[in-house]
């Protein structure tokens, strides 16, 4: 009797970290059209200079040019902007280069958009960067946000 309640509680544990993985409220929250909208236009104005207008990044992103200078790394997901959460990248926009440490190995040209643009501004921007990113980059970094709070 034991053996079966054992393989019984076994079986209510398994089945109902499957039923977590497939939650429907695991799904990250649909953008508000607006803002990706104006995110559009702020992005075209203000980055795709360098991160490039398809958010493709300079050409070799991950070779520093001769003067030492980071190029800027795409925002797609072939870049590694989902690989962080929405506070390191709204801390990115805001302070540019001059939040990495002095011994990271190279001078960033990031321009710090804290006195540019509004906070309001800087979060439109993000959305309109994450909602060009499939399904599996988009989850993966609202995981990371999720993780990340208290
Ligand atoms: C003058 C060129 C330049 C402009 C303009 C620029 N960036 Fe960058 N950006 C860079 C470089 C170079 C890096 C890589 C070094 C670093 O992380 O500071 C970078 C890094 C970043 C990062 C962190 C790296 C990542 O993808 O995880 C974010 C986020 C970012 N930029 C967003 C933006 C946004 C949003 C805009 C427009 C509002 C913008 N950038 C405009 C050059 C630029």
């Amino acid at each position: 009797m034991k053996f079966v309640l054992y393989f019984l509680c076994l079986a209510v544990v398994l089945l109902s970290a499957g039923a977590c993985r497939t939650n429907e409220a695991g799904r990250p929250p649909d953008f508000d059209p607006q803002s990706v909208e104006r995110g559009e236009v702020i992005y075209a104005d203000h980055c795709a200079v360098c991160h490039g207008a398809s958010l493709e990044g300079e050409a070799d992103w991950k070779m520093q040019n001769t003067d030492g200078s980071f190029r800027a790394p795409p925002h797609d997901a072939s870049g590694h902007t989902w690989h962080h959460s929405d506070t390191q990248l709204i801390d990115a926009i805001r302070r540019g280069g001059a939040r990495l440490p002095d011994d990271i190995g190279g001078i960033s040209a990031m321009p710090a958009y804290e006195s540019i643009l509004t906070e309001q501004e800087i979060d439109a921007v993000l959305d309109f960067i994450k909602s060009t990113w499939p399904e599996e980059q988009r989850r993966y970094q609202w995981e990371l946000m999720l993780r990340e709070e208290p």
